[in-house]
């Protein structure tokens, strides 16, 4: 005689309905089972007319961006979507966006797993000292007046062991499978803990948590500024998302750009 045990089981592949069922935000799905780039889609969609918000899923991308024109991997088994924002910002509210973006990510991380992420600024998310997550966002202006008129929102979040052999290094994973965690549900809680953290009420709050969260504070690192090698120590992050670090003495923000940990 067989006893048959039937576990529960949270972990679903990625699909519309699936992440449509945890959605609490009022929008549109597209979802797509392989992709260029959903970057690079939100830009398509745009282009012919797309006027509300949108969310943008692939299972996988071919063409996958990331920042400062490289290149994202993106094979089967990550976590890779792109949510447009279209409304007119702010230059000062389109910037703080990534910030949002990064504290939406690690919150619900937090909410659903037991890892411990943190933020390297401005907007990688870090698991036990290597990238987890990139996070790309690209603001839409309109060429005739130069406003901007929309934030695209991409995100990767590596799920898979299958990490390219050249960035095992530097990359890590997360594994959902294990933890009994669905991809949709996090897909989800990202995307309302984004629309919940871009509200100018909960700014503060986010810089609170995005400070407590952070890779790099404290910390020494260098940057590169007209080709030239910035040695520096970071010392907080400003209301804006911005990092202030003490160079030679004298304090100084930088709003955008990478900063690489200094190792000695
Ligand atoms: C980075 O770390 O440089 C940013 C990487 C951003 C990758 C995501 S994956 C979903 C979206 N589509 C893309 O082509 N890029 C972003």
């Amino acid at each position: 005689m067989f006893t048959v045990i039937i576990l529960k089981t949270n972990y679903e592949t990625i699909s519309k309905d699936g992440v449509l069922k945890y959605l609490k935000q009022p929008i549109e799905v597209s979802f797509f089972n392989e992709l260029d780039s959903t970057n690079i889609e939100a830009d398509r969609q745009i282009l012919s007319g797309l006027k509300a918000d949108k969310l943008i899923i692939a299972k996988k991308q071919t063409a996958g961006r990331g920042r400062f024109g490289r290149s994202f991997s993106s094979e089967n088994g990550g976590v890779y979507f792109s949510l447009v924002l279209n409304k007119p910002f702010e230059v000062f509210d389109a910037v703080f966006v990534t910030t949002a973006a990064s504290c939406a990510v690690v919150k619900a991380i937090e909410e659903l797993t037991d890892y411990k992420v943190q933020i390297k600024w401005v907007n990688d998310i870090i698991l036990n000292g290597k990238k987890l997550c990139g996070i790309l966002c690209e603001g839409k202006t309109d060429p005739s007046s130069g406003k901007i008129t929309g934030v695209v929102i991409g995100i990767g979040i590596n799920t898979s062991q299958n990490i390219p052999k050249e960035l095992c290094d530097i990359a890590t994973f997360m594994d959902l499978k294990a933890k009994n965690v669905s991809k949709n549900q996090l897909i989800a809680k990202i995307i309302d803990y984004i629309y919940e953290m871009n509200d100018k009420t909960e700014r503060a709050n986010c810089i609170d948590f995005y400070k407590s969260h952070s890779f790099v504070l404290g910390k020494e690192i260098y940057y590169f500024e007209n080709n030239i090698r910035h040695f520096a120590s970071c010392i907080d992050i400003d209301e804006n998302g911005g990092l202030i670090i003490l160079e030679n003495g004298k304090k100084k923000t930088l709003s955008s750009g990478e900063i690489t940990l200094r190792v000695r």
